[in-house]
């Protein structure tokens, strides 16, 4: 669907996902067993899906528009068609399902460690019991873990245009799964998803930092291009304190900020393929070799890729390294910063600095 070619060097490095969203890995395939198994009808407004290659086709239209700035009504957004994947989403075992598929494909990819974000709410507001998702989850965490040996810790999120109490209930909801004494294990951060217009960082302040006393991470989208995107990015720094940016590129524009993610350490966890729909290559790219040269740290990940024409995160390392005019080296660079950017325990980050100690650079 993409045409992209993964070369056998980044195929081969060992890899870590920090971002990624584990709904926008629901492959079409799953999606039509699972509608099937659950009796729910695959549409969007009133487009019908009655064929699996009509819902492939469905696939190809992924727009990245904004209605609220005047873009098109009549064709899904980025996040429409997300949620309307996530419809066929109900019992604990379509959860663990969907989770195995991703962590599976994590082992073809050499993806070692994940991350991945989910939230409850795109769920409970459909009427799904929270326990099915958490369960769900939980259980692929531990069973990936054995079966493919690829770890994961999660990552909880509050969806950001639905009230802020909402998201505060839902996660007094998911705090029994917590990685942390007494805890499931499922989860050790907390992050901020969904549409960011007029949705800032600080509005969740509380929030996060309930999440910090619980002893969790925190970590928050300031998505690329956003109105605002700047003040958002200040709150996240400055205001919520957070210790990883989701995205953040429009970090360049301003030097009290790029100051300011340096000075605190902050690393921004980037998805080049989701810029580049609609960013051309010689405006994005460059901004890679800016961040590098400004001793920003950043990792390359892949944010939805069923929704983002399947782009995974062996492709949005290819694009980095080609279009990006990244060498080996640099490479795996970005592929150590991932690792020094994530909260794995310290002996899974070992084995893969180990790992990436072993790469042979040409
Ligand atoms: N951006 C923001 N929120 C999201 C996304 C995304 O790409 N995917 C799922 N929630
Ligand atoms: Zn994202």
């Amino acid at each position: 669907m993409n045409g992209l070619e993964i070369s056998p060097f980044i195929a081969g490095l060992p890899k870590v996902e920090l971002h990624i969203h584990i709904e926008g890995t629901l492959q079409p395939a799953l999606r039509w067993k699972l509608a099937q198994r659950n009796k729910v009808p695959l549409r969007f407004r009133d487009h019908e899906y009655n064929t699996y290659e009509a819902l492939l086709e469905s696939y190809r239209v992924t727009y990245n528009h904004r209605p609220e700035l005047g873009g098109r009504k009549d064709v899904p957004t980025f996040l429409e068609a997300y949620f309307a994947g996530c419809e066929v989403l109900i019992h604990e075992e379509d959860f663990y399902e969907l989770a195995m598929d991703y962590l599976k494909r994590c082992r073809e990819m050499n993806v070692r460690y994940a991350e991945p974000f989910f939230d409850i709410q795109a769920h409970t507001r459909r009427g799904v019991p929270a326990e099915h998702v958490l369960n769900g989850y939980l259980r692929a965490q531990q069973d990936a873990a054995a079966q493919y040996g690829v770890r994961s810790n999660w990552i909880f999120c509050f969806i950001r245009d639905e009230p802020v109490q909402d998201g505060e209930a839902a996660y007094e909801t998911a705090l029994p799964w917590a990685k942390r004494p007494g805890g499931k294990g499922l989860f050790h951060a907390v992050g901020l998803a969904s549409n960011a217009y007029e949705r800032p960082p600080s509005l969740f302040a509380d929030g996060f930092a309930r999440a910090k006393k619980d002893g969790l991470h925190v970590t928050t989208h300031c998505d690329f291009g956003q109105k605002d995107t700047h003040e958002h990015i200040r709150q996240a720094i400055f205001d919520v304190e957070v210790e990883r940016i989701d995205h953040g590129l429009d970090v360049l524009d301003k030097e009290e900020l790029m100051a300011g993610l340096v000075d605190k350490g902050i690393g921004l966890t980037l998805c080049p393929h989701a810029y580049h729909r609609r960013t051309a290559t010689e405006v994005l790219f460059p901004k890679l070799r800016q961040l590098l040269d400004r001793g920003v740290k950043f990792c390359i990940n892949s944010d939805d890729p069923v929704y983002m024409h399947d782009v995974w995160i062996d492709g949005n390392m290819e694009k980095a390294y080609h279009l990006g005019c990244l060498s080996e080296k640099e490479m795996v660079q970005l592929a150590r910063n991932a690792v020094d950017m994530c909260w794995a325990d310290e002996d899974v980050k070992k084995e893969i600095y180990g790992e990436l100690d072993g790469v042979q650079i040409s």
